[in-house]
């Protein structure tokens, strides 16, 4: 190719907007430290778009590639493996500030994200993402650890995990000598038997409009968010272990910073937590990620939950052949040729900038993928 040409080319390239189309799409390594900060980044803003249930944590990049587009940065597109944690996304606090929760009660699954990076101009974002999560296997448990508690329903439908909620808030209340609280609802709930049933649960609170005087009967409201609104201020984990003579109650509830505006909406505050990423490439996420979401009523994704693949596999055994275990779909477009996306909202200033979507890639990794895992046991793994 002569100068000439590669002058046109490039002329080409600068005046029809589809200079990113010709740079190919490439597999990276998922143990690379810039591509762990794009996955680390990704999930950070995946928890804070989140209104319900609990944190997820990387477990391992399982796949990754990097779509260039020039001046604009990097598209990529990640396929991480994650585990969820003990924090509700309410807390607004960094994953990797958060425990995974125990082997018996894991939950775990896969997420699939576009992320856009752009150091420069110090833009993080995840435009679009996907996530299949599913308990660990019950029945593998219960081989490794019969004694281990097992999940119950939140439903309320069980009273034994209502009482267990209710008898465990009525304890922090007497301790509390300012708030009372009240119940919003039961986010998990275990069982297990120890000197007698023993009922482990995990449930949301508010600020309760009852003082002391009126403490015992005011931890159940459901209904009377009439004046105040449901704002959940934390989470609670207790414990009921009933036995002939005397019931043993324990309870510790974390409080949620600071009622941070809802996700995606603005600048919420406190710190995002440490990124892997050089100082002086560091994005902001302060001023980045969280800077506006251009519709609050298009959800960039979901988090789906599906049940014990065990289950599953025995309702299905006689039918067809294996499916997916764990299903992500993420496709912003069918066409090879990629689709222009608007991310103008994340620069400052009347302009107009359009990456280049292209169908989430599949197959070819390189030999370095997927990254080693923070939990390696099999049981967690989405294989
Ligand atoms: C508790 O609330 C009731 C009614 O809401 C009120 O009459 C009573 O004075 C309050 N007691 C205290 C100690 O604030
Ligand atoms: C995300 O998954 C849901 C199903 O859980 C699907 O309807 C939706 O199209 C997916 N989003 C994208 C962008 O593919």
């Amino acid at each position: 190719m002569g100068p000439l040409q590669i002058l046109v080319l490039g002329t080409l390239a600068a005046c029809c907007g589809a200079v990113a189309a010709l740079n190919p799409i490439l597999p990276r390594a998922c143990n690379d430290l810039e591509v762990l900060a794009a996955a680390d980044f990704a999930l950070q803003d995946i928890n804070r778009d989140q209104k319900d249930g609990y944190m997820l944590s990387l477990n391992r990049v399982s796949a990754v590639w990097e779509h260039r587009q020039d001046s604009l940065g990097s598209l990529f597109y990640l396929v991480l493996d994650v585990l969820q944690t003990d924090c509700h996304v309410l807390s607004r606090k960094a994953w990797k500030d958060c425990a995974v929760r125990s082997l018996h009660e894991s939950v775990y699954g896969q997420c699939k994200a576009l992320f856009y990076l752009n150091k420069p101009r110090r833009i993080v974002y995840a435009p679009a993402y996907n996530c299949t999560l599913r308990p660990v296997s019950r029945r593998k448990i219960y081989f490794m650890c019969p004694d281990c508690p097992i999940p119950t329903t939140t439903d309320m439908s069980n009273p034994k995990v209502l009482d267990a909620a209710i008898i465990s808030l009525e304890k922090f209340n007497q301790n509390s000598p300012l708030k009372q609280y009240s119940l919003v609802k039961v986010t998990k709930a275990t069982s297990q038997w120890v000197v007698g049933p023993a009922f482990f649960v995990e449930y949301l609170i508010k600020e309760s409009p009852c003082n002391k005087s009126q403490a015992s009967g005011c931890s159940l409201q459901f209904s009377d968010s009439v004046s105040i609104p449901e704002l959940p201020v934390g989470l609670c984990k207790g414990s009921l272990t009933q036995t002939d003579l005397e019931n043993f109650v324990s309870v510790t509830c974390d409080f949620f910073a600071t009622q941070a505006p809802a996700p995606g909406t603005q600048n919420s505050a406190g710190n995002q937590g440490p990124s892997t990423l050089s100082k002086e490439q560091e994005p902001h996420q302060e001023n980045v990620a969280s800077t506006v979401t251009p519709s609050e009523a298009v959800p960039r994704g979901t988090i789906q939950y599906l049940p014990d693949l065990d289950d599953e596999k025995l309702k299905n055994s006689q039918g067809e052949g294996s499916r997916e275990a764990f299903p992500v779909q993420l496709d912003l477009t069918t066409n090879p040729q990629g689709e222009p996306l608007d991310v103008s909202f994340l620069f400052s200033g009347p302009v107009e900038e359009r990456l280049v979507v292209l169908p989430f890639p599949k197959g070819q990794h390189p030999a370095e993928c997927p990254g080693k895992p923070q939990d390696a046991n099999p049981l967690v793994l989405p294989l």
